[in-house]
């Protein structure tokens, strides 16, 4: 299934499964919530993990979510929880802004004890065919979160064959990007892609399956859903505002799904740790003056418990830290590099495929 969060769903009969939460009690462990602390959950998504928040602790918690289906399902637990639960719809490379928004002329400074990021879809978005997310059902070729902005459909109809092969391949990881990438440009002169069934079933004729396999459309559907969203760069800019955002000894607990997510997260806390690493093509060097520390294993995969009850937490990583005193850098030019696709890149010259 889909590498992505929200893969399979076990969707209920008669209506969408609701978001089960990845990692719950890893994530609560490495934010450690206590009465009177601030959080910020900027993927609330269904709520789940800022209702354990707000259930282990008498803490407030700052909810922000890209999807306005998101925020109007949520209103009931902002009534439940009595003032302690705020939700904000916008993207989490704003959550600066948001909490400036909470806390008035203090957006810019540390006022956070903890911040989660659980990235990717919801069950709710993949499970709803008119959504687009998903190759499982006929829908419109839309994959917008925030349900505004180029949609999947205006990307796959007006881009260019190089751009459309660099986003499969780069953010799909698809080795057979520049056949899809062809075969859609040869196809949309005569009838523009529209829904999810026709994309999926023009990849399907060009990528091979076994039983078994993942579906065939499943890694550039990922790519597709990931550019049309800008995750990759939303994600780079939120790691950088959690390190202002947080007080020293303030937890930062990031949920990835697939190796592009995650290396960015993995980079930023390894060289803001100071701990460097990376490979010897492309060594990280740790920072001198470390604003975060990380502890622990690092990263935190599903048990086989939960793997086996939920197919979404297989391909779960989190990777958590912890904010020290240092006053936070300016911004990492290589995780900024890792969120661009090789064209948007300043340096030329690298080979293209
Ligand atoms: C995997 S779900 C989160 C599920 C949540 N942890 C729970 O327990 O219910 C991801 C949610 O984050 C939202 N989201 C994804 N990217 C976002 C972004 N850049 N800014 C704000 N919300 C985002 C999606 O709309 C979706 O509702």
């Amino acid at each position: 299934m889909m590498k992505g969060s929200g893969g399979a769903s076990g969707s209920a009969a008669g209506g969408p499964a609701r978001h089960v939460p990845v990692l719950l009690a890893e994530v609560l462990a490495a934010l450690a919530p206590k009465p009177g602390e601030i959080y910020l959950d900027g993927t609330f998504g269904a709520g789940g993990y800022t209702r354990a928040l707000l259930e282990a602790a008498d803490c407030r918690v700052i909810a922000l979510d890209r999807d306005p289906t998101a925020i109007a399902a949520g209103q009931a637990m902002v009534a439940e929880f009595n003032g302690r639960l705020t939700l904000v719809e916008t993207e989490f490379a704003a959550m600066e802004e948001a909490v400036d928004g909470v806390f008035p002329g203090q957006g810019a400074d540390p006022v956070l004890d903890g911040i989660v990021l659980d990235i990717g879809v919801s069950s709710m978005q993949l499970d709803e065919a008119e959504r687009g997310f998903s190759f499982r059902f006929d829908g419109p070729l839309d994959m917008r979160m925030a349900g505004e902005g180029e949609s999947a459909a205006d990307i796959v109809n007006t881009r260019s064959e190089a751009e459309l092969a660099d986003i499969f391949y780069h953010y799909g990881e698809e080795r057979l990007s520049r056949v899809i990438a062809r075969a859609i440009v040869h196809d949309r002169k005569e009838t523009p892609f529209r829904s999810t069934k026709q994309l999926a079933d023009l990849i399907g004729r060009i990528v091979r399956s076994k039983p078994g396999d993942i579906h065939p459309a499943t890694r550039s559907f990922q790519a597709l859903r990931i550019a049309v969203n800008d995750e990759l760069h939303e994600l780079a800019s939120a790691l950088h505002a959690a390190e202002r955002l947080l007080k020293p000894g303030g937890r930062l607990a990031i949920v990835s799904f697939h190796s592009l997510e995650d290396r960015i997260v993995k980079v930023f806390l390894a060289t803001r740790s100071g701990r460097g690493g990376g490979s010897r093509h492309a060594p990280v060097q740790g920072v001198a003056k470390p604003t975060f520390r990380i502890e622990g294993k690092w990263p935190v995969s599903a048990g086989e418990a939960e793997s086996a009850a939920n197919p979404r937490a297989r391909s779960a990583k989190l990777r958590a830290a912890i904010r020290l005193e240092a006053p936070s850098l300016p911004l990492d030019p290589q995780v900024i590099d890792l969120a661009r696709l090789p064209d948007q890149h300043p340096r030329k010259g690298g080979k293209r495929r």
